[in-house]
């Protein structure tokens, strides 16, 4: 085999990062890079997507000299993205209509409260297996539709176009200016709310309830398959996958059975259940999504517990605060104290995710004495990801009818002992994870590899799944039982902040 590599694009929330993987799953070089956060209004996040373009340009370069590779030994390359980020842009220039709309900005929530109220409401988790919140894409589609004079019409002639991140990549991939190929797939269709589940086809009376120009959509295709041929930064090379960054986890975690899940702690944290090919709808405030689908092979489901905030109130606490410097202090200040001393720290930034779909909530720090040190608040941000995770398991057994047994886990936050030593804590299960923990671009890798033949099938997959570590729980029962009654009565507060 002359090509020797996989590459993976992971366009996440706050940088974009691009990997070269080997036959056995092993990371071969690695180069990332940072974009900006623009947070120009309470509640509004926005990324540059020419920036986010622009890193990409200068990543993929890098990621392949550190390996000493050409394109011409990439078999092809995988997409993962942030999901949901909802940019515009201009067909015949490329250009971007103003900046992108992030996953996290709730600037949408009077718009979705509006829109909640009409006779028709129902079709959307009916049809999309979503509920009608700011998380998604469609009420973002709307809004810029509707903030900028004359665009509707741009849009219902063709000449703006929509996409998430992956769109935008492969647009720009294949060509950008003279017309690059307009697609997203199922799993990321599946988060626009305009989908429908079943026939994984835009569905015209979502796109009616939005009042979303169907000339503007891309086209929805197979999480594993050759969207065309890069022109661009790596010319040559088959674009073969694109995820959306939590399937993509799902993928690489070699999850391919039903009831096999996993748990990626980034940004936010999401978990996510395979549940075969038939979608099971949420009775617990759990989503249904499309898990991924290989080319000619009918979709895979998943139910998943979106949890919007976990290493960004770390990320909070650095930036925003300055108490620490580096992402990684948080475990070291948290460890010169025994507990959170009564204190409890609910990040609803964007409003709260699953199980709650609260957009309205926000933030709330409770339980402040004057006896409460930086150490107690950094416990508090570990502990928040902890109950989080608590409350979607919750759902995820009352939904299944099942109790996870031993929780898989990945992402940057991983690294962090204490951090999964609590999560294994406060849900009494284990919790695993294995060697390579850059499981979203593992995953994207694994599926571009799939789509051109470098990998055979999903058992040899399976066999390069080797765990690294495991935390066995160790908390006290009544001590559990307490504080999570502590934390459910912070989150009641986060509920009634903002006066209608
Ligand atoms: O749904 C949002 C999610 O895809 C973002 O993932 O890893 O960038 O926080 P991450």
């Amino acid at each position: 085999m002359t090509e020797r590599y996989v590459m993976s694009i992971d366009q996440g929330t706050t940088s974009t990062r691009c990997i070269l993987f080997d036959h056995r799953g092993h990371l071969v070089s690695v180069a990332q890079r940072e974009h900006k956060q623009h947070f120009p209004k309470p509640g509004w996040v926005e990324h540059d997507a020419v920036e986010i373009w622009r890193n990409l340009e200068r990543i993929a370069p890098e990621a392949l000299a550190q390996a000493g590779a050409t394109p011409a030994q990439v078999a092809a390359v995988g997409i993962a993205n942030q999901r949901e980020t909802t940019v515009l842009w201009d067909r015949r220039t490329g250009t971007p209509i103003g900046r992108a709309i992030v996953w996290q900005d709730t600037r949408t929530d009077s718009l979705i409260e509006e829109m909640a109220r009409a006779d028709d409401a129902g079709i959307v988790a009916e049809r999309s297996g979503l509920p009608l919140a700011t998380y998604f894409s469609a009420p973002r589609i709307r809004w810029l539709l509707d903030h900028d004079p004359g665009l509707r019409e741009r849009a219902e002639r063709g000449e703006v176009l929509f996409g998430t991140m992956e769109s935008w990549l492969i647009w720009n991939l294949t060509g950008g200016l003279d017309g690059g190929v307009h697609v997203t797939d199922v799993t990321n269709a599946s988060r626009t709310l305009l989908m429908d589940l079943n026939s994984l086809a835009w569905d015209d009376d979502l796109l009616a309830f939005f009042g979303i120009p169907r000339a503007m959509m891309p086209e929805i295709r197979s999480s594993t398959e050759t969207y065309g041929v890069a022109r661009r930064v790596i010319p040559g090379v088959h674009i073969g996958a694109a995820l959306g960054d939590q399937q993509a986890a799902l993928f690489g975690q070699t999850c391919f059975a039903p009831g096999e899940a996993k748990c990626t702690y980034g940004t936010g944290g999401f978990l996510l259940m395979n549940t075969g090919n038939e979608p099971v709808r949420s009775s617990n405030g759990l989503l249904t999504t499309v898990g991924y689908k290989i080319a000619g092979e009918p979709a895979v489901y998943a139910l998943e517990g979106s949890i919007a905030i976990t290493g960004a109130l770390v990320q909070w606490f650095r930036d925003g605060l300055g108490l620490i410097s580096s992402a990684p202090e948080i475990e070291t200040l948290a460890r010169t104290v025994e507990d959170n001393g009564g204190c409890y720290i609910v990040p609803a930034f964007s409003g709260l995710f699953a199980p709650h779909w609260r957009s309205e909530a926000r933030g709330v720090i409770v339980g402040l004495t004057s006896y409460i040190t930086k150490g107690h608040l950094a416990r508090a941000v570990l502990e928040a990801t902890g109950w989080q995770t608590r409350e979607v398991v919750d759902a995820m057994n009352r939904d299944s009818g099942l109790s996870l047994k031993e929780l898989n886990v990945d992402g940057g936050m991983t690294a962090d002992h204490l951090l999964m030593q609590l999560v294994a804590d406060v849900l009494n299960v284990p919790v695993v994870r294995p060697m390579v923990i850059e499981t979203v671009s593992l995953g994207a890798a694994y599926a571009a590899g799939l789509a051109v033949g470098y990998w055979a099938d999903l058992e040899g997959l399976r066999r390069n799944w080797h765990r690294a570590a495991r935390w066995v729980p160790s908390m006290d029962p009544q001590r559990r039982a307490t504080e999570y009654d502590n934390w459910q009565r912070a989150v009641e507060r986060t509920f009634d902040w903002i006066k209608p």
